[in-house]
C-alpha cells in the first residue's frame, strides 16, 4: 500500500517536472504551451500554420496588416468632409482622422481580425475597452473600405467590441468584468490575448495528454485527449457550429467548450433558432445551411469533416472538393449528377460552382473609396442545390 502510494507521488512529481519543460499557457494549467504540439504531430502543425484558423486574429504589426500605408492608397474620404488617413510611425500604425486636412485625433491598430483570406477589421484600445476603427482592409477590392455596417458620411470610433468576438476569432483574450453600479462592463488589458485558433480550441485543453505522452513516448494509442472518432455525429458538427452557425447569445463563453460537449449548453435559444435557408447569412452559418440541404438530410453522416479537413489549406482546389461530392455521388451510378448540358467529364471537375455557387452577402457589405454603392462580400454557400440561374449565366 504504502508503495503504491510512493509511486503515485513520484508519477505526479514526474508529471509536474516535465510539465516545467514547457514554458506555461497563459490559460491556465490545464493547457498546454501551444507550440509544444509540434513535438510529435510535425507535419500537421506545419501545414496547420498556414490555414486562416491560424491567423484568425493577431496582434496589430505591419507583419499582420495587410493595408497600405503610402499615400495615394492610405486615404479613405467619407462622404462628408472627413478623412482617414493610414499611417505608420515607427513599429505602430494609426488611422488618423482629418477634418478639411486638419488632425483631429489618432487611433492605433492594436488588434487584427481576419485572416486577410477576404477581410481584415482593426481594434483600437482605449480606457481597457475595444473598438473597432472605421476603415477595414476588403481584399476583393484590393483596397481600403468603410467598416461593414458603419455609417457612409462620417467615421465612427465609438463601436464596441465585446470578447464574443475574440470568443470566435481568437484562442484567448484576457477579460477583467468591472461593475459599475448594476452594469457589467468588461475591461481588457492591452493587446493581451493568444491569436488565431489553435489546436486546443478544436481539441480541448491538452496538458495531460502532452505530460503523459512525454513521459510514455512508446504508447502508440492517444490518451487524454478526446477521440473524434469517438464522437456522434452531432457532437462532431457542434464543434465546428460553436463558431459556424451565427452570431448568437451564449451561457458560458466559447472559450469554455470543448470536444464532446453538447453546443446547445452554451447557447441560449432564441426564436426561431432555425431559420429559413433564403433568411440566413454570413457571419459563418454554414451548419443551418448545410443541415437544410438533401445530401445531409439523407446521407445520415455528412457532417463538416465530409468535406474539409480543418489541417490543410484546401479553399482553391474545387478538383479535391468535387473528389468528395463522387464518394456518394459515383460517376455512372444512378447518384450522379443528371445536367446533361455538359459532357460527364467536365461535370467531374468542378461540382462546386454549380451546386454550392458563391453568392453575395447580404450581411456583409463594404463601400470601397470612391464608391457610390457597397459591394457585398460573396459566400460559398452551404446549400446544396441545383442553382438554374447561376448555370444558365456560367461560361
Ligand atoms: C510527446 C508527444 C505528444 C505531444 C507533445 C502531443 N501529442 Fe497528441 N498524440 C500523441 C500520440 C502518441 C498520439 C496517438 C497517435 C496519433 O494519433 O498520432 C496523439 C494523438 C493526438 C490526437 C488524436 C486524437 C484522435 O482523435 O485520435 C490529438 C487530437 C492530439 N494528439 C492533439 C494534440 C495537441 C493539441 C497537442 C499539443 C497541445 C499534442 N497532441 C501534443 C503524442 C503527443
Ligand atoms: C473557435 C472558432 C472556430 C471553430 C471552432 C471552427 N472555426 Fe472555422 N473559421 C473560424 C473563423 C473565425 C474563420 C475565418 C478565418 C479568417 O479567414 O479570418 C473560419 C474559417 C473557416 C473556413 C474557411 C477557411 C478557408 O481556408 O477558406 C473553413 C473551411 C472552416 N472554418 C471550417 C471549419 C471546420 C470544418 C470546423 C470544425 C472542425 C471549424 N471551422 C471550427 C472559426 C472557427
Ligand atoms: C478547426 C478545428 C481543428 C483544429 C484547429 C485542429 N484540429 Fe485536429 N482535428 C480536428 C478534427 C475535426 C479531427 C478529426 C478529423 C477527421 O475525422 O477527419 C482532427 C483530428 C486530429 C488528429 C487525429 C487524426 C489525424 O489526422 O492524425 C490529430 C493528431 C490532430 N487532429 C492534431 C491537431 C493538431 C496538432 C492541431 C494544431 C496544429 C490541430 N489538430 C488543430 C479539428 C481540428
Ligand atoms: C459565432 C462566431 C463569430 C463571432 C461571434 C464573430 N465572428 Fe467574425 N467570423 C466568424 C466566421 C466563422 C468567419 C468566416 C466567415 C465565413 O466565411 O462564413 C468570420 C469572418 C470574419 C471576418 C472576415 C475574415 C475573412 O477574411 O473571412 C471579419 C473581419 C470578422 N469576422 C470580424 C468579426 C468581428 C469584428 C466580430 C465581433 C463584432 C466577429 N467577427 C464576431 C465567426 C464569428
Ligand atoms: C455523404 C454522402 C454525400 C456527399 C459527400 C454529397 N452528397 Fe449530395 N446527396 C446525398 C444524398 C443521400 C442526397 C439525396 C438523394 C439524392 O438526390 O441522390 C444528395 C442530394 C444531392 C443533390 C440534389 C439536391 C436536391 O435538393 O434535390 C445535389 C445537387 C447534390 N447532392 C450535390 C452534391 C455535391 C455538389 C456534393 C459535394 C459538394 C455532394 N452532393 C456531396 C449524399 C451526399
Ligand atoms: C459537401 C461538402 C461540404 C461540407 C459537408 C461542408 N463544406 Fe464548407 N465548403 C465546401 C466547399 C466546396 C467550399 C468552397 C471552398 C472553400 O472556399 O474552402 C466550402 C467553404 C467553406 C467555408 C468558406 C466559405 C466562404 O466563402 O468564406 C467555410 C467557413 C466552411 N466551408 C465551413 C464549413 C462548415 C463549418 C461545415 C460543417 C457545418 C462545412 N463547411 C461543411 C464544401 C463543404
Ligand atoms: C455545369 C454545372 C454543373 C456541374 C459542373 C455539375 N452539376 Fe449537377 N446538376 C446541374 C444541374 C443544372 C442539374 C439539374 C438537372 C438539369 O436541369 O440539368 C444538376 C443535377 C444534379 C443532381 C440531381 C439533382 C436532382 O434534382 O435530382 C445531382 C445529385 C448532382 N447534379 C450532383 C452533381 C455532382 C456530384 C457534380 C460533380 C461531380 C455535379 N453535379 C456537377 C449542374 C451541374
Amino acid at each position: 500500500m504504502l508503495v503504491g502510494a510512493v509511486t503515485v507521488l513520484v508519477g505526479f512529481l514526474s508529471r509536474c517536472s516535465d510539465r516545467k519543460a514547457d514554458p506555461a499557457d497563459p490559460r491556465g494549467s490545464a493547457f498546454a504551451e501551444a507550440a509544444s504540439c509540434a513535438r510529435c504531430h510535425k507535419s500537421i502543425y506545419d501545414a496547420y500554420a498556414t490555414t486562416a484558423h491560424a491567423h484568425s486574429s493577431a496582434v496589430a504589426s505591419a507583419g499582420t496588416v495587410k493595408g497600405r500605408f503610402s499615400a495615394p492608397d492610405n486615404i479613405f474620404h467619407f462622404a462628408g468632409r472627413a478623412d482617414v488617413v493610414m499611417e505608420q510611425q515607427g513599429e505602430e500604425l494609426f488611422q488618423v482622422l482629418k477634418s478639411d486636412g486638419k488632425e483631429q485625433g489618432r487611433f492605433p491598430f492594436d488588434v487584427v481580425f481576419g485572416s486577410g483570406r477576404k477581410a481584415q477589421t482593426f481594434l483600437y484600445w482605449k480606457g481597457g475597452q475595444y473598438f473597432q476603427l472605421p476603415v477595414s482592409w476588403f481584399v476583393p477590392a484590393d483596397n481600403w473600405a468603410n467598416s461593414p455596417g458603419f455609417p457612409a458620411d462620417h467615421p465612427k470610433f465609438d463601436r464596441l467590441i465585446p470578447s464574443t468576438c475574440f470568443g470566435c476569432h481568437s484562442s484567448m483574450v484576457k477579460v477583467r468584468e468591472e461593475t459599475k453600479g448594476i452594469t457589467v462592463t468588461e475591461q481588457f488589458a492591452r493587446r493581451e490575448m493568444i491569436g488565431g485558433i489553435d489546436c486546443q480550441r478544436c481539441h480541448g485543453p491538452a496538458a495531460e495528454h502532452v505530460a503523459f505522452h512525454t513521459e510514455n513516448p512508446a504508447e502508440k494509442a492517444a490518451r487524454f485527449i478526446t477521440r473524434i472518432d469517438t464522437l456522434n455525429r452531432v457532437q462532431r458538427l457542434d464543434m465546428c457550429a460553436l463558431c459556424h452557425s451565427g452570431l448568437k447569445p451564449m451561457y458560458k463563453p466559447a472559450f469554455a467548450f470543448k470536444p464532446g460537449d453538447a453546443l446547445s449548453d452554451f447557447v441560449i435559444p432564441t426564436v426561431p433558432f432555425r431559420k429559413k435557408p433564403d433568411q440566413l447569412d454570413v457571419h459563418g452559418n454554414q451548419l443551418q445551411l448545410l443541415a437544410a440541404s438533401q445530401c445531409f438530410l439523407q446521407s445520415q453522416t455528412m457532417n463538416c469533416s465530409t468535406c474539409h479537413n480543418p489541417h490543410v489549406t484546401e479553399r482553391t482546389s474545387m478538383q479535391t472538393f468535387s473528389q468528395r461530392c463522387m464518394t456518394c455521388h459515383q460517376p455512372g451510378s444512378p447518384q450522379f449528377c443528371k445536367h446533361t448540358g455538359k459532357p460527364k467529364g467536365v461535370l467531374q471537375q468542378n461540382c462546386i460552382d454549380c451546386h454550392m455557387p458563391a453568392l453575395p452577402s447580404g450581411a456583409i457589405t463594404l463601400l470601397t473609396n470612391g464608391e457610390q454603392s457597397p459591394t457585398p462580400d460573396s459566400v460559398r454557400t452551404h446549400l446544396i442545390d441545383v442553382y438554374a440561374d447561376v448555370v444558365k449565366k456560367l461560361p
